[in-house]
């Protein structure tokens, strides 16, 4: 019975790979905001790769760090009846899609490339919608990162701070020496990616888990958040006074350049060291944000598939979904975007120190329990939910009256926005 059933079922998809081989090349359109020169050199492989198989590409980049933009222009672009081939999309806001009944499906797709035995089910349960494939992951970004720049910290005479504790001293030193401590872009995404690596840092994963994830009331409220909400105001005295609006790139280039010292930024800002030609180890370091190192906050970046009505742009579809997971893309896209595969199994060889230490970061991190999703980078829970957290973290960062004590109340009101 049950090599009937397989044998029906390959004689099925071999009739419907056939009826799409009949395909012609078709307009395979994306919407994403890689922008940014890391991101950008990223995105023109994708490119490469579908034009070698035929296929044109049609770009649809909405500028705007975080994608807050890009998920404006999707929706009306999707309610006007008129979806692209695929977006970046993340984390739970997938679900959200899959219940308005516009993803593909794209199981035989990953059926016949064995995704399930080449992503670890952190990833793959965040790809389906009731149990099927919707999306695909291009990488895994860590979010709990401090990028440094070694000559500003030697000129200094200051090493690195490895704990909040140590913190104010080095920046002290290091404002006094004439840099910024902290590259920072007060945008409220930016403000919030500080925010979750400081709660990280002050309360550690189990608490990180249980008032950002599970949204415990509890601990939004209670000690351990106050801590973390007073050590963030205590990071923002060392930005500098520009520092409004600025985007995530440019705050990169201020280290970059030995302007400033330091930056709390996810892994896409190696993507900017990279560009710029500079060296890990050498021109920069990379290190877990402050009492992180046995955390890792994850931020997967992934295409989701919109139902396509064509079959040629079915096809061009399947051949997106089946570059973005193969090895080759999963390679170069990820060595210019900063991230790693989110394929298992890579040969990392090409990879930096950086890279590296995330690859077992996340390996060493999903065994102790340190493996939790991002919040700022939309993976931890709904989207309405994130964007009342983060108006508080902002209206907090902004503001020099509200208390730690009040923030942590409006956290906890927030989180109750559905
Ligand atoms: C995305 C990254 C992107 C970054 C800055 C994050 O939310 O996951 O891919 O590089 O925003 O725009």
């Amino acid at each position: 019975m049950k090599t009937l059933i397989k044998t029906l079922h390959a004689a099925l998809l071999s009739t419907s790979l056939l009826a799409a081989a009949g395909a012609q090349a078709a307009d395979v359109e994306v919407l994403h905001w890689w922008t940014a020169g890391g991101e950008a050199r990223s995105v023109a492989e994708l490119k490469k790769m579908l034009e070698a198989k035929g296929h044109k590409w049609k770009d649809f980049a909405v500028a705007g760090g975080g994608g807050e933009n890009a998920m404006t222009v999707l929706k009306s672009r999707v309610v006007s009846g008129n979806p692209p081939t695929a977006a970046q999309i993340k984390g739970p806001s997938i679900q959200e899609w899959g219940a308005e009944g516009v993803l593909a499906n794209m199981n035989d797709v990953a059926k016949a490339g064995n995704w399930d035995g080449l992503l670890p089910p952190v990833v793959a349960n965040v790809m389906k919608y009731k149990g099927n494939y919707v999306a695909v992951p291009v990488n895994v970004h860590r979010v709990n990162w401090m990028w440094a720049n070694p000559e500003v910290f030697k000129k200094a005479g200051v090493a690195i701070p490895k704990t909040w504790d140590e913190f104010p001293a080095a920046a002290e030193k290091l404002q006094k020496a004439g840099f910024i401590p902290v590259a920072h872009g007060g945008q409220p995404w930016q403000d919030f990616t500080v925010f979750e690596s400081v709660v990280m840092g002050v309360g550690g994963p189990a608490f990180y888990k249980k008032a950002l994830v599970d949204l415990d009331q509890a601990s939004l409220k209670g000690p351990t958040m106050i801590k973390a909400l007073e050590t963030l105001q205590m990071v923002r005295k060392y930005i500098d006074k520009d520092a409004a609006n600025r985007d995530w790139n440019l705050a990169t280039a201020m280290v970059i350049n030995g302007k400033a010292a330091m930056q709390f930024m996810g892994d896409w800002a190696k993507g900017e060291f990279s560009a710029a030609g500079k060296k890990p180890g050498k021109d920069y370091v990379c290190l877990p944000a402050p009492g992180t190192a046995n955390a890792f906050t994850f931020n997967i970046d992934s295409l989701v598939m919109f139902t396509q009505k064509s079959a040629d742009a079915k096809k061009g579809q399947q051949d997106l979904a089946t570059a973005v997971m193969s090895p080759e893309f999963q390679e170069v896209f990820n060595l210019n975007k900063g991230s790693i595969p989110a394929r298992q199994g890579m040969d990392l060889a090409k990879f930096d120190d950086c890279a590296k230490q995330s690859a077992a970061d996340f390996t060493a991190s999903a065994k102790s329990g340190g493996l939790v999703p991002s919040i700022a980078h939309q993976m931890a829970v709904p989207a309405a939910t994130a964007g009342a957290i983060q108006d508080v973290v902002t209206q907090f960062f902004n503001s020099h009256t509200m208390t730690p004590k009040a923030a942590a109340d409006k956290l906890a009101l927030a989180a109750k926005v559905r």
